[in-house]
């Protein structure tokens, strides 16, 4: 087999096959990075039907472990974001979907650019322990039903070869290519079921409807191919999910949904993917069932209890759900005011810039971050801003940070005239 043929092959928008696809995977670290390049492109600008797509998800897979969660009780569903802003989620619905019963393994990413990651948050937890082994992971969900974990193993190393070329050589943006790269990370680690989150809006890998829906449907005909049990929910994007931005802040604001104290979004999104990892994990006969149970487990405070457990199993300090202050602290603070009007629409990816500007995030994988950093917003889009209150807070440990920040996130906000629409946090389920 030849790779220069196989570029052309897709050059000339022709089909490749299995073999083929395999083929290209089994040459990494052979074939030279440009012909990979190449061939990224005409992948990117002609496509791949979903045999395709589903034979690379596979060859992928094997290109590296796959973690063995046989030893659990149960079925495993997973649960994955694309991507975005305040995407809060899994603090939410990974022990609240534990406390009614479901056996959850959470390998989770740090933040990368503008989005946040859910490792670096768990990080603001002063003790908080991310590294954990299989034995261990599988150890601690059998006794407490939760783990929220960074990857262990090798999983996916054609993925990691060929994210990284994607990312300088402008081939991010490929239904296929997302698909196959996320949807072979989750078969990896070794979960029954899938729950994907597909973020669509200004703060998004998908910007409008129809590229999310194509990206949702793809994902969800791979997984069933590969026989999981698999739904997606396309939710918005337009606006940062939670108000809080910034690793501590974000906790904060799952422990108060938690808590129970507070409605809106991130409360939304969070109990639609908790249901349907509920339903499709056998919890459930349906999601509005589910949904109940979710919702009783936050007024009777079985969810917050089960946080506090995590907590305390990964060695973390849990006075920190009861006293915020307990958290490391910004040193400075800044509120924020813009022109009066409706709050008309959001750049929501600069807003994440803006939030990783002030320390909360990095623009390279060793960079520190300031886990107090980040911005609170104190109106959504279709909300009217008189001017009288800061429209949000930034904090910081370095006031000149702030001033980055703040012209970031002032080119980032619109208001005028026009009452922007209120936009459904969850845009459509496909199952
Ligand atoms: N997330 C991934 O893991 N891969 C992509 O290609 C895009 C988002």
């Amino acid at each position: 087999m030849n790779f220069i043929d196989i570029i052309l092959k897709k050059k000339n928008k022709q089909p490749l096959t299995t073999e083929e696809i395999y083929f290209i995977v089994e040459q990494i670290n052979k074939a030279p990075d440009y012909q990979y390049g190449a061939l990224l492109m005409a992948i990117c600008l002609n496509g791949m039907d979903k045999r395709e797509t589903a034979d690379l998800t596979n060859a992928m897979l094997y290109s590296g472990d796959i973690i063995d969660l046989s030893e659990i009780k149960g079925i495993k569903v997973d649960k994955h974001s694309t991507g975005g802003v305040a995407d809060t989620t899994t603090l939410v619905l990974a022990p609240l979907a534990a406390s009614c019963g479901l056996p959850v393994v959470k390998m989770s990413g740090r933040g990368l650019g503008h989005t946040g990651g859910t490792l670096d948050k768990l990080e603001s937890i002063p003790g908080f322990n991310i590294s954990l082994t299989r034995e261990q992971a599988i150890k601690q969900v059998n006794n407490i039903g939760v783990v929220i974990m960074g990857q262990t193993g090798k999983l996916c190393p054609a993925d990691g070869y060929l994210y990284k070329l994607r990312d300088v050589t402008g081939t991010v943006q490929s239904v296929p290519l997302i698909a196959s790269s996320i949807m072979s990370k989750k078969l990896a680690v070794g979960a029954d079921a899938i729950v994907l989150d597909v973020k669509c809006g200004s703060g998004a890998f998908m910007k409008n409807i129809d590229d999310a829906r194509e990206l949702a449907k793809t994902m969800v005909e791979t997984g069933k191919r590969l026989d999981k049990r698999i739904t997606a929910l396309i939710t918005d994007m337009d606006q940062p999910l939670g108000n809080n931005i910034g690793n501590t802040l974000e906790v904060i604001e799952a422990v108060e949904i938690l808590k129970g104290g507070l409605k809106g979004d991130l409360y939304e999104v969070s109990l639609a993917l908790g249901s349907e990892m509920l339903v499709l994990g056998d919890i459930a006969e349906n999601t509005q069932q589910a949904r109940e149970m979710l919702d009783e487990n936050i007024k009777n405070g079985k969810g917050l209890a089960k946080f506090r457990e995590l907590i305390i199993t990964q060695g973390g300090d849990p006075s920190v759900l009861d006293d915020y202050s307990k958290f490391k602290q910004p040193l400075v603070s800044k509120e924020i005011y813009l022109e009066k009007g409706f709050v008309e629409a959001f750049d929501t990816e600069a807003v994440g810039r803006a939030s990783a500007a002030l320390g909360a995030g990095r623009t390279s994988y060793d960079m520190p971050i300031d886990y107090s950093a980040g911005i609170v917003l104190n109106y959504r889009k279709g909300d009217e801003y008189d001017g009288k209150k800061p429209f949000a807070v930034m904090y910081s440990d370095d006031k000149y940070k702030i001033k980055d920040a703040e012209e970031i996130f002032v080119n980032a906000v619109k208001t005028g005239k026009n009452r922007g629409e209120k936009t459904k946090p969850v845009i459509q389920v496909i199952r």
